[in-house]
Formats: C-alpha cells, sequence, structure tokens
C-alpha cells in the first residue's frame, strides 16, 4: 500500500522511525555502584563518549571522553580527585568543568592561555542508584546550570522502602524502544505467562488521559483485572489504584497505590548509539515486608524484558525496508502523542517559541488488550 493511501484511511497515521536526538535532558549514564572512587569508567549515551569517575569528596563528575588536544581518550589517563591528566601529553584538566589546568610542555614565557582550553564536560547528579547526565549537545559546551531542570527522581511515599534495579540492552533507535514502551496491544501476545495472563484474557478496556508537562497521564484508576500482579494487592483488602504516566524523552513512571502501601517504578530508554538502547528498570516499594520481593521481581522482569528484547530484535530487518509505520486509534494513540510531543519539543527548540502541547485536555482512549 502507498503511503498516500495509507493517510486517507481514517483512524491511521503513519509516522517515521528517524530516532532524532533530544538534547537538553537529564540521561541515566551508569549505575552509581559502577563508579568507585578514583576509577574512571567509560559509558557512551547519545552517542558521546564519556568518561566519568568521582572526586575526592565522592561527588560525581562526567567529562567527554575525548581530549581537546588530540582527542586522546581521557578514560586511559588518570584522576588524583580534582583533575583528570590525560596520559598523551600530560595535559590536565579540571573534572566538573573540564577547564584545562595544566599543559606541561608549555615555558614559562608561553602566550598560550591554557584556562581557555576545555575537555566537554556535562552536569552530574546521582538519583535512584543512577549517575545522570544532562546532555544538551554532543560536545559537552557548558550549560547554565542553574537554569536545568532538577534530575527526575522516582516518587516514594514513606521514609522507609526497598529499591531494585534492572538493566538491558535492546538493539533498536530509541524511538522503537519508546513507542514498544507505551504499546498497550502487544500485551497478551508478547508477555503471555500464567502468573501474568493469557492471550484469552484480552478484554477492551478505557482508559483517561490528562496532558502533563512534557508529556502525558494515564490518570489515576483501578487496575485491570486481568493483570496478575496487582491481583496480589488485594490482600491487603484496599483499594488500588495505578497512574501512568509519560514525559519526554524517555521515561515511564508507574504508582501503585494502596492504602498506606505503594509501589513505584519508572523505565528509562536511552540511546547509546543510533541502533543500540539502554533499558533501565528502577522499582521502589514498602509492601510485602515479610515476602523476599527483589528475587521474584528480578527474575520475572529480566523475563519480562527478554521477551520485549526479542520482538524488538526480531522486528529490526523489516525496518530497515520499512522505516514507516502504522498507528491506529485508540491502541497506537499514545504512541503518536509521543510523536507529537517530540515534534513539538523540537520545533521549540528551534524557533525558541514555547512548546505546543499536543493534547488540550483529557482524552479517553479504548482498546481491547
Ligand atoms: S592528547 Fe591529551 S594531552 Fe595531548
Ligand atoms: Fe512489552
Amino acid at each position: 500500500m502507498m503511503m498516500s493511501q495509507l493517510f486517507s484511511i481514517p483512524g491511521v497515521t503513519a509516522s517515521s522511525i528517524d530516532g532524532e536526538a533530544l538534547w537538553g535532558f537529564w540521561y541515566p549514564a551508569l549505575r552509581s555502584d559502577e563508579l568507585r572512587r578514583r576509577a574512571l569508567v567509560t559509558s557512551m549515551r547519545m552517542e558521546i563518549p564519556l568518561v566519568l569517575g568521582r572526586d575526592a569528596a565522592g561527588k560525581a563528575f562526567a567529562l567527554r571522553d575525548v581530549c581537546p588536544h588530540r582527542a586522546f581518550p581521557l578514560s586511559a589517563g588518570s584522576c588524583d580527585g580534582q583533575t583528570i591528566e590525560c596520559t598523551y601529553h600530560g595535559w590536565r584538566f579540571d573534572a566538573h568543568t573540564g577547564q584545562c589546568r595544566e599543559i606541561p610542555s608549555i615555558t614559562s614565557d608561553s602566550k598560550l592561555q591554557c584556562e581557555r582550553i576545555y575537555a566537554g564536560s556535562f552536569p552530574c547528579e546521582e538519583r535512584d542508584g543512577y549517575v545522570w547526565v544532562h546532555l544538551a549537545n554532543a560536545e559537552g559546551r557548558a550549560v547554565d546550570r542553574a537554569a536545568i531542570e532538577p534530575v527526575p527522581d522516582l516518587p516514594k511515599f514513606s521514609e522507609r522502602y526497598r529499591i531494585a534495579h534492572l538493566t538491558a540492552d535492546i538493539t533498536c533507535n530509541m524511538d522503537t524502544g519508546i513507542t514498544g514502551l507505551m504499546d498497550p496491544a502487544h500485551g497478551p501476545f508478547v508477555h503471555q505467562s500464567w502468573y501474568w495472563r493469557s492471550r484469552r484474557s484480552i478484554r477492551e478496556k478505557q482508559k483517561t488521559f490528562e496532558p502533563i508537562p512534557m508529556g502525558f497521564r494515564m490518570s489515576s484508576h483501578t487496575p485491570s483485572s486481568n493483570s496478575g500482579p496487582y491481583k496480589l494487592l488485594r490482600i491487603y483488602g484496599e483499594a488500588v489504584t495505578t497512574q501512568i504516566d509519560f514525559v519526554l524523552p524517555n521515561m515511564r513512571t508507574e504508582q501503585i497505590r494502596c492504602g498506606k502501601y505503594w509501589f513505584t517504578n519508572r523505565t528509562t530508554v536511552t540511546p547509546i548509539r543510533r541502533d543500540l538502547c539502554r533499558l533501565d528498570f528502577v522499582a521502589a516499594w514498602n509492601l510485602f515486608r515479610w515476602f523476599p520481593v527483589t528475587p521474584f521481581l528480578k527474575a520475572f522482569g529480566k523475563r519480562f524484558i527478554a521477551q520485549d528484547q526479542r520482538v524488538i530484535e526480531r522486528q529490526q530487518p523489516g525496518l530497515k525496508v520499512q522505516p514507516r509505520m502504522m498507528l491506529i486509534d485508540d491502541a497506537d494513540r499514545q504512541a503518536r502523542w509521543y510523536f507529537q510531543l517530540k515534534a513539538a519539543y523540537l520545533a521549540s527548540q528551534q524557533t525558541g517559541a514555547p512548546m505546543v502541547h499536543p493534547l488540550d485536555g483529557p482524552v479517553t482512549l479504548r482498546w481491547r488488550s
């Protein structure tokens, strides 16, 4: 079918999977426990080679892993707790700002102002067990740190709670990974299992969504009775509610509440390269204290994510010859909103005008899953 014909079918749009990068957001670069004092650790996000470490006080920093002198990897050098020394010609750079502190080869009468030379650097913060980097441009040019948004924080509703993390690489671009996150229709086919749900459990759903800054929210509601894990919460004998937010660039956050008990989780899909993403899942909870939730969550979570990994991998050869995908009403409406949000954000970045949100009020969607 020709694309022009596709557009003329009511309820169908087509979207190109261009995987365009979104600059100006926080992205998780590493797990906190991967960063040990004085060691330099590399990571790649949005095709930027990064070197991360900790200063003498333990505060994390992130530089572009490319020496401004001759592009040598700074990660091959060493950190003294304040500066990183490039091992090629010994130039030293401030670990946080990237400012050059010393060029050993220059003589005392040299006119070269080494403090005007910078290695690329990125704002860096730790939260919920991750080291986050704020990526505003690929070069690591300085940004006004006071003007950037606070680092994302997983919601928690009590002093004491447990937390667990899962990570997986998925071989696709960011758009495929993210639309996979918000696709309700694949659940009964891809995630069939005795503890979750079966294909026969498919039924009609109706959910209300509302616009939120940079995204949309599936408004707080009682979870579907055909999703297994929610059933466990019935033991508390209180009403269970769930609310799911998606916000740019890549973040799905779910809050499940049941009286004073709660379970929250967040999934991010961060581009490593154009064709590879890192999925990070973090969950926090204060329920089932008497039960070892963590190993179960990890085992089931791994299986669940592996099911998604497998379908996405098998989708790739097809996407090479057919990079546009059909988005149908209403099951694919969230994916469509994602592309619209992204286009609106990119347009506002380009023009400097405020971002125009694609949703102007609550919307009810209906689908079968
Ligand atoms: S390449 Fe780094 S000091 Fe020369
Ligand atoms: Fe899935």
